[in-house]
């Protein structure tokens, strides 16, 4: 689980600067429009889980026309912020940002069309614990739209430089600041199908978020990156280009993956 030393002001700023204002997550707004795609949201109640900075909920009210959205967090640094951006885009009557505790959510069954969660739940320790409350405070019909990193389990099969590149990557993470719970695919499905969510689709991201992760890398190698050096420090900042090569390699090398998932209550 993530603690309140992962976003420092440093990293927070860092990951703005590769991600877009108000991501902490790799894709930024292009991947919410990507998630997204082929659903319209318009007039729905949403929630977004692991809000971060806020700019996932701005960006669904501002360009996709949701009615409101309910944005939460367990940082209370995050969450200032995210109620800061909310302020500065005029977004008060329609975006609530609340801090939480991990576990249970705050909110009365059936009370979303649309839960969002981006690069959230490979954060969790317990995928089915959370998949239960989304499908309890879910309407029946909703919809859960989930962007998230997998790895691939353990099995003989796996090449060897995809489980290298994987650890690796998982090492300059740690190194970096950050830690994660991944798990493959199929422990997601499972884990949705036993909290009552039917899968709907399952989209490979994995070749995109490659190509992010290669951008990310030769910007942080030119001469753009010198406000995120300054911001990060140099042993950050040497951490962050080290983890940024390794999630290309091991994305690349398919021993990490991305995906986004649609999944329903259907009952
Ligand atoms: C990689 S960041 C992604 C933030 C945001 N979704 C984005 O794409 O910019 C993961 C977020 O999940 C939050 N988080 C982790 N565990 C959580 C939990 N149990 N409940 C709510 N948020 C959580 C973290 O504080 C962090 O803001």
């Amino acid at each position: 689980m993530i603690n309140n030393t992962q976003y420092s002001d440093g990293v927070i700023a860092g990951m703005q600067m590769l991600y877009g204002a108000g991501f902490l997550s790799p894709g930024g707004p292009d991947e919410v429009g990507q998630l997204l795609s082929d659903f319209d949201p318009a007039g729905m109640r949403v929630l977004d889980i692991g809000c971060g900075l806020g700019g996932c909920a701005i960006m669904l009210v501002r360009d996709f026309g949701v009615a409101h959205v309910t944005g939460i967090d367990i940082e209370p640094e995050l969450v200032a912020r995210a109620t800061s951006a909310v302020g500065d885009a005029g977004l008060q009557a329609s975006v609530s940002i609340n801090q939480v505790e991990p576990g249970s959510l705050p909110f009365d069954e059936k009370s979303f069309d649309l839960v969002v969660t981006k690069d959230v739940i490979c954060h969790m320790p317990d995928k089915a614990a959370v998949f239960a409350e989304i499908f309890r405070t879910l309407r029946p019909g909703g919809t859960y739209l989930c962007a998230d990193f997998f790895n691939v389990g353990a099995h003989e099969d796996i090449p060897v430089d995809a489980k290298a590149s994987y650890d690796s990557y998982v090492e300059g993470m740690k190194a970096y600041g950050l830690s994660f719970i991944f798990e493959p695919q199929f422990a997601y499905e499972s884990a949705l199908a036993s909290a009552g969510l039917t899968l709907h689709e399952f989209r490979d991201h994995t070749a995109v978020s490659a190509d992010v992760a290669a951008q990310e890398r030769s910007f942080l190698a030119g001469a753009g990156s010198v406000s995120i050096k300054e911001a990060l420090g140099d042993e950050r900042f040497h951490a962050r280009i080290h983890a940024s090569t390794m999630r290309e390699k091991a994305l690349g090398a398919r021993g990490l993956l991305h995906g986004h998932i649609h999944a329903k209550r259907i009952d």
